[in-house]
């Protein structure tokens, strides 16, 4: 492959973004079929749904990737963090966009500074999806907030 065709540090953050929409399709789908071992069907769901929005952004790096120059590698893919009910598994899901949130912040403020519009559009555009996903985690664990003390979906699993 030719020499890559952007900064190293943008590159640094491709690899890390693509590490983590991996960890994300991984999370998602052992919860979406938790879900299932548990009987929450319509959760299962979302978490499949999810499973599949993060898959389609680990894509989009990969082309991103392979656009400037650089074979996609993704080599850090994190444990599946599991709770014992629906509102733990989604406080760790809260936890994982958060941190997915704050890496393409970081990545498109970074690709502003040294004038690279077309990664920092990139980014901006995950970013924007991220943050509208832990917005829906964070509204899913509203409207779970009152069952939670009645325990009705405690699942003594993990
Ligand atoms: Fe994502
Ligand atoms: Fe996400």
């Amino acid at each position: 492959m030719q020499q890559p065709r952007v900064h190293p540090r943008t590159l640094g953050y491709l690899g890390r973004a693509l590490s983590l929409e991996y960890s994300a399709v991984q999370q998602y789908m052992t919860q979406a079929n938790l879900a299932d071992v548990w009987g929450l069907r319509e959760a299962a769901d979302r978490f499949r749904h999810e499973t599949v929005e993060e898959m389609r952004h680990a894509e989009r790096i990969v082309k991103r990737m392979l656009g400037v120059g650089v074979v996609p590698n993704s080599s850090q893919l994190r444990p599946v963090t599991l709770a014992g009910n629906l509102v733990g598994l989604l406080r760790q899901n809260a936890v994982l966009e958060a941190e997915i949130v704050a890496l393409y912040d970081e990545a498109t403020r970074f690709c502003q500074s040294i004038d690279d519009g077309e990664s920092a559009e990139f980014f901006q555009g995950l970013l924007n999806d991220e943050i509208a996903h832990a917005e829906e985690v964070d509204a899913w664990l509203k409207s779970l907030s009152g069952f939670e003390t009645k325990g009705w979906n405690d699942r003594a699993y993990f």
